[in-house]
């Protein structure tokens, strides 16, 4: 039986926070649009932080009033504090993804907060979330390393791991926001949480910063892994993480794991149809192999 790969889009989020060009509400359902004619049923559409921290973010209400509700398609809401939280559950998001740090310095730039903070504000939303009926997933940032801190402790990350799946957290990320993972280190980390937060649902969220994105995908399905996060065209970072880029490739992922045998349910053309458009509104080139090469067989 051909194995399943969930791939959660996050252009619409982690990919247009940080990209120097801008797009209108109009133009962010316009991507969202696109998506859902590639197939993408589950992708993040927003987040709920403060404006003034993440300009690209204020409309998100906007884009989660004006996506079309007759499609399947189950638009996450990223939020790290109740504020958020609230907002999120008002703009009637799908689910809500909670930001864990696995980083201090990371932690305080990005939101205030120490790792150990971070998840005592998810005990205090988990409530809220569960009481709206709204599934919760969470993504512990820099989990693979802190650009301010280097090296970060598994120690740390399994701990939190642990809390979310106290917290009720069914899905759970490992994020490498600044594109430091290896192969070896998403194995060792995820046998590490596993151990201490046996019944989360992991998910991984790669970075292509310094090349080993896709090899780090290959490596977290290898292991089990069955839901992994990426942005078309390879769009996206952070505005508190230096010098960081965008995330996996969808089209890249797509044709990797299509091509061995897996199965995404996206339509490959169509991705790279997107990632070309995005060229054209964004007003720069993706950085998405696929977008140049196209896929094999043509
Ligand atoms: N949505 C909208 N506004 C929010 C908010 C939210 N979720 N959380 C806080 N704010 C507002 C507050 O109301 C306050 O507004 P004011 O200045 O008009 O009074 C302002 O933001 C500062 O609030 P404060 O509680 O003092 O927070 P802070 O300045 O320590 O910043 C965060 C903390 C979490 C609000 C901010 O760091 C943040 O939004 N970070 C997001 C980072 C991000 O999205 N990174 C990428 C994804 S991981
Ligand atoms: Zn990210």
């Amino acid at each position: 039986m051909t194995r399943r790969i969930d791939i959660v889009e996050v252009g619409p989020r982690d990919g247009l926070q940080n990209d120097p060009g801008n797009l209108t509400t109009q133009q962010k359902l316009e991507f969202i649009q696109r998506l859902e004619e590639a197939g993408v049923k589950r992708m993040e559409s927003g987040s709920f932080v403060s404006p003034k921290a993440v300009p690209k973010m204020a409309d998100s209400a906007e884009v989660f009033a004006g996506v079309d509700r007759a499609k399947p398609t189950r638009h996450i809401a990223l939020a790290l504090n109740e504020k958020g939280v609230r907002r999120a559950i008002d703009a009637g998001a799908d689910e809500i993804n909670f930001v864990l740090v696995a980083g201090e310095g990371f932690g305080k730039r990005n939101q205030g907060m120490s790792p150990s903070e971070s998840a005592d504000m998810l005990m205090q939303c988990a409530p809220l979330i569960h009481e709206a009926g709204i599934p919760l997933s969470a993504t512990i940032s820099v989990a693979f390393g802190d650009p301010y801190d280097g090296e970060v402790d598994p120690a740390v990350v399994a701990n939190l791991a642990a809390r979310a799946q106290r917290a009720g957290v069914g899905e759970l990320a490992l994020g490498d926001t600044i594109g430091v993972a290896t192969p070896w280190q998403v194995k060792a980390l995820t046998e590490r949480v596993l151990m201490e937060a046996p019944d989360v649902f992991l998910r991984m969220h790669f970075h292509d910063t310094r090349g080993a994105a896709l090899a780090n995908v290959a490596a977290a399905v290898d292991i089990g892994v069955d839901v992994i996060d990426a942005s078309c065209g390879g769009i996206g970072g952070c505005p508190f993480a230096p010098a960081a880029t965008g995330n996996v490739a969808t089209e890249d992922v797509v044709y990797m794991l299509e091509r061995a045998g897996f199965e995404t349910g996206l339509d490959l053309p169509k991705l790279i149809e997107t990632a070309k458009w995005l060229e054209t509104v964004l007003g720069h080139e993706v950085s998405s192999s696929l977008s140049k090469a196209g896929g094999f067989p043509a």
